[in-house]
């Protein structure tokens, strides 16, 4: 018998994750059974094999062509659920998840499926797993403006169903002003707005996203570092970035996990939070970062409470339930 304390994994929000990117290997093969999807591997160890990836890119060609599994209302749901399942193992009380619509209107699955497939799952959210949940649609960049406008419109009886949108996808050369004409619809309806800048792109890409798009939230915004001048901005009004870590590192905008910036960041006064991205492809989940960058960074007990409450800090909660976590 072992009297070892049970680990328990520090109360946390994710504010970074893609519920496409949650898609496991072998859900991944029992979806495609299902559906009747050939998938170019033999089996859930010969896919593993190939999540070794030198760019975003590379890793987007991947995370697209393994899409084709999901079909059906009842997938997007099984998908949510085995998230919400591995999430609150991890400490995670709520979480701001994004869905990529085009992704899969591209491949003739209706909006509908996708959101109301996700609802199920998340509506029993609260009650099944302890989590509190929001939507956040994001917008593919590599994509027209036109393509972001009609997934909009298509999603117009679902909007009370989502918090806010998002940009996300091949960054460098899709500047997010490309997307103002969309955003500035999403906040005539009270959308919030947040935008992935910073991770491959330039840190004038993170302007664009504050001054253009009007974004509360900077998804990654690694880049920011390379401008003392927006790091001062960003540090006076407090605009979170959500950093992930493990993501960073498999997708090289980082060398190393010992040499991610987190630290530069934690010292410079940013509001960081520390995310998953895409898990299943990443190697972890929420505390999965945590204690990778506990390990690889040293960082105090205390630092990853900041980190956690950072998190919540940079959720779109309301103030009651905000002061309850903090
Ligand atoms: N960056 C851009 N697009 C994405 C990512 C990311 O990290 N994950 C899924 N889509
Ligand atoms: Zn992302």
């Amino acid at each position: 018998l072992s009297h070892r304390p049970r680990y328990r994994p520090v109360p946390k929000a994710e504010l970074h994750l893609h519920i496409e990117g949650t898609l496991e290997p072998e859900l991944a093969f029992a979806l495609a059974e299902r559906n009747g999807v050939t998938l170019p591997y033999a089996t859930t160890d010969e896919l593993r094999r190939a999540y070794s990836f030198t760019d975003l890119q590379s890793f987007l060609d991947l995370y697209y062509a393994l899409m084709a599994v999901l079909r059906t209302e009842d997938d997007f749901c099984e998908l949510a659920d085995a998230y919400l399942t591995r999430a609150a193992e991890q400490g995670v009380r709520h979480a701001e998840i994004f869905f990529d619509p085009q992704a899969h209107t591209a491949r003739g699955i209706p909006v509908a499926a996708v959101i109301e497939g996700l609802c199920r799952a998340l509506d029993r959210s609260e009650q099944q797993y302890g989590i509190t949940t929001q939507l956040i649609m994001c917008f593919l960049r590599d994509q027209s403006a036109e393509s972001a406008m009609e997934v909009f419109d298509a999603a117009q009886p679902f909007l009370h169903r989502i918090a806010g949108v998002g940009l996300d996808s091949a960054e460098v050369g899709n500047p997010p002003a490309k997307f103002r004409a969309v955003y500035e619809r999403a906040a005539a309806v009270g959308l919030r707005r947040v935008a992935h800048a910073g991770e491959e792109g330039p840190p004038s890409y993170i302007r664009e996203a504050l001054d253009v798009l009007g974004a509360e939230r900077i998804d990654h915004g690694l880049r920011c570092l390379e401008d003392p001048g927006l790091v001062e901005r960003l540090v006076r009004d407090q605009v979170p970035l959500t950093v992930c870590p493990l993501s960073n590192v498999r997708l090289r905008c980082v060398d190393t996990l010992a040499g991610h910036p987190l630290p530069r960041m934690l010292d410079a006064g940013l509001l960081v939070t520390v995310n998953s991205d895409d898990p299943a492809y990443f190697g972890g989940y929420a505390d999965d970062n945590f204690r990778a960058v506990r390990e690889a960074l040293a960082l105090d007990d205390e630092t990853l409470r900041r980190l956690a409450a950072n998190s919540f800090r940079a959720a779109f909660l309301d103030e009651t339930t905000r002061a309850a976590y903090l």
